[in-house]
């Protein structure tokens, strides 16, 4: 008789046994629900053994990363190292439009911050990964097709060579769902156990075209605002995903007596299972509505709001 509870200590010896007595081991925590159930359960195996670091790459959403700082460092006392790389990123990100190129730049920056971080904590022994089940059977079935490529940004491809580390993976025989319920058995709260996906490159491609900081800043205050409504109408979890887009269109609009000229902004929500597939979330209008009003009164730069009703396929749930 399986219960989640007893999958829980099983992966801690599980765990134990791999690391050994002095093994150390490093995470790169996304702020996801994968790589903080693969942090909170590495930590219970071997406590101060463990040490997270997190790469801020300034494309992160309202509030975010202090939400995670606070939650790993300072309620499950876990050894955390924040690096805020935002000027890195941003510098290196700067004119470049191509949606795939922007996803190179973030993946390999990522790599190259989180190896000089590791390296200044003196390197470990692992590298912990939050590696799911359809991701084992995926990678062998077709490696290279989209899920390699959708995951390309948390998979630290290359640097367990690189740096001689052997990988701990001990979700590895889980699918989402129960990563979810071993979250729930290990205490992490219900509102980062039912949190949205969230892509690694973040809102770089929620930011058709070159990716700015004022364009972020924007980008998170209308977000923020959207994810609010969402959750003050009890919709969050009926969503699969939603987010705002910044698009790169300037249109005319009037506040007051003066004629405004700015950007437009992009609301999406789909349901889905397994983000293959997806259905534009069916809003009645006055929630659109409110959202708009909002957006518009409160965000400094936008003046207009659109919402998608693109499925997928032929869309995808990002826009870039
Ligand atoms: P699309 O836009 O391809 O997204 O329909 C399907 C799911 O994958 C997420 N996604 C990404 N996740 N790095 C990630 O870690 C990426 O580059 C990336 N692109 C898309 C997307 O948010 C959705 O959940």
């Amino acid at each position: 008789d399986w219960t989640m509870a007893a999958f829980k200590a099983q992966a801690i010896e599980g765990i134990r046994r791999q690391v050994g007595e002095n093994g150390r081991v490093i995470c790169a925590l996304s702020g996801g629900v994968d790589s903080s159930v693969v942090a909170v359960l590495i930590h219970e195996a071997i406590g101060e053994r463990l040490n997270c670091i997190y790469v801020d790459h300034g494309l992160m959403r309202l509030g975010e990363s202090d939400q995670v700082v606070r939650l790993f460092r300072d309620h499950y006392n876990i050894p955390l190292v924040h690096v805020d790389a935002s000027d890195l990123f941003l510098g290196k990100l700067a004119g470049v439009d191509d949606p795939e190129k922007k996803r190179k730049i973030i993946g390999g920056l990522f790599i190259d911050v989180f190896e000089e971080e590791a390296t200044k904590l003196g390197g470990a022994d692992f590298l912990a990964q939050g590696t799911l089940y359809p991701d084992v059977i995926e990678s062998v079935s077709f490696a290279g097709g989209p899920s390699a490529t959708i995951k390309s940004h948390h998979n630290v491809g290359g640097l367990p060579e690189r740096m001689n580390m052997k990988l701990v993976e001990p979700l590895r025989e889980l699918f989402k769902d129960e990563v979810r319920e071993l979250g729930l058995e290990l205490g992490l709260p219900e509102s980062m156990i039912g949190r949205h996906p969230f892509p690694g490159p973040g809102l770089a491609i929620r930011i058709p075209g070159p990716v700015d900081r004022d364009k972020a800043d924007i980008l998170r205050k209308a977000d923020a605002i959207y994810l609010e409504e969402i959750r003050n109408a009890g919709l969050y979890d009926k969503i699969w995903q939603a987010f705002a887009v910044l698009l790169p269109v300037k249109t005319v609009g009037v506040m007051g007596d003066a004629r405004t000229y700015d950007h437009v902004c992009a609301l999406r929500a789909v349901t889905s299972t397994d983000g293959m597939t997806a259905d534009f979330y069916p809003f009645p209008s006055d929630f659109l509505g409110r959202c708009a009003t909002r957006i518009i009164n409160e965000v400094r730069g936008i003046n207009r709001v659109v919402y998608d009703v693109t499925s997928k396929p032929p869309g995808t749930i990002e826009w870039e």
